[in-house]
């Protein structure tokens, strides 16, 4: 991955650019960086603060045969993104479902993966990462649970190293999925995962739903045990026990 990389100074959202790419044929693992977006999204629509010192960027991933979905991309990218930073920093970070990175309660990086659709009879997927990196948590500007890698460690960290180190490891693990490894990706994604066994809220839409945070399925849907059996959740926000 990264073999072509478009960096910009500054775009809307790397994801928009990189859906404009994919549909003119953009190559499987291309990568598109903006220093900073001023539209960048998150899930559910949502804003994403994006200001200079972070990395926001987004692959075009054009896999072979089994993966066929966004959510298994998303899980992948998450495990990916916690290995680098274990790798460069040792930084613990654990994932919040479906794909938000945590240190310690807070926020510091998010992930969203968007199905274009075929380019060529290919399937095609986007997937954008954010991550809080060399920027003061003020800069975010709103008052989610967030924190930067800046502030974490201590000091300024190499955007480039860890761009590299995060495309390593995506690379890895799309490829297992590609082999349709997807059994070792639920296992990987839960030896990371926060709140397993635990007793969490799930949010979707107006409903609240309580119980035990099982794992994850097959299809990467959270499993939560209830009162009235097993809710199986594709979407919505986990709220842990200790927040
Ligand atoms: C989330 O946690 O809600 C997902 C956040 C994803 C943000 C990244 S930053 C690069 C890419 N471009 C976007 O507009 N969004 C993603």
């Amino acid at each position: 991955f990264g073999r072509s990389l478009i960096i910009e100074d500054e775009l809307p959202s790397t994801n928009a650019k990189a859906k404009e790419l994919a549909r003119e044929g953009g190559i499987h693992g291309q990568v598109i960086i903006a220093r900073t977006q001023c539209s960048g999204r998150g899930r559910m629509q949502r804003e994403w603060q994006s200001p200079k010192g972070g990395l926001w960027m987004s692959i075009i991933i054009r896999p072979n045969l089994s993966l066929a979905n966004a959510s298994k991309l998303t899980l992948a990218a998450s495990v990916a993104v916690v290995d680098a930073l274990k790798e460069l920093y040792r930084l613990p970070v654990g994932i919040k479902w479906p794909n938000d990175l945590i240190y310690n309660g807070h926020k510091i990086a998010g992930i969203l993966g968007e199905v274009v659709g075929e380019w060529n009879r290919v399937q095609t997927l986007i997937l954008g990462i954010g991550i809080n990196a060399n920027f003061p948590r003020e800069n975010l500007g709103s008052s989610i649970a967030a924190a930067t890698l800046q502030e974490i460690l201590g000091h300024e960290v190499d955007l480039n190293k860890l761009t590299a180190a995060i495309l390593l490891h995506l690379e890895k693990q799309v490829s297992a999925l590609e082999a349709d490894m997807f059994e070792e990706l639920c296992i990987n994604w839960t030896a990371r995962a926060v709140g397993i066994g635990e007793e969490v809220k799930v949010i979707r839409g107006e409903e609240v739903f309580r119980g035990i945070f099982r794992g994850i399925s097959q299809e990467g849907e959270l499993l939560l045990e209830t009162d009235h059996g097993e809710v199986r959740f594709s979407a919505g926000e986990v709220r842990l026990r200790s927040k």
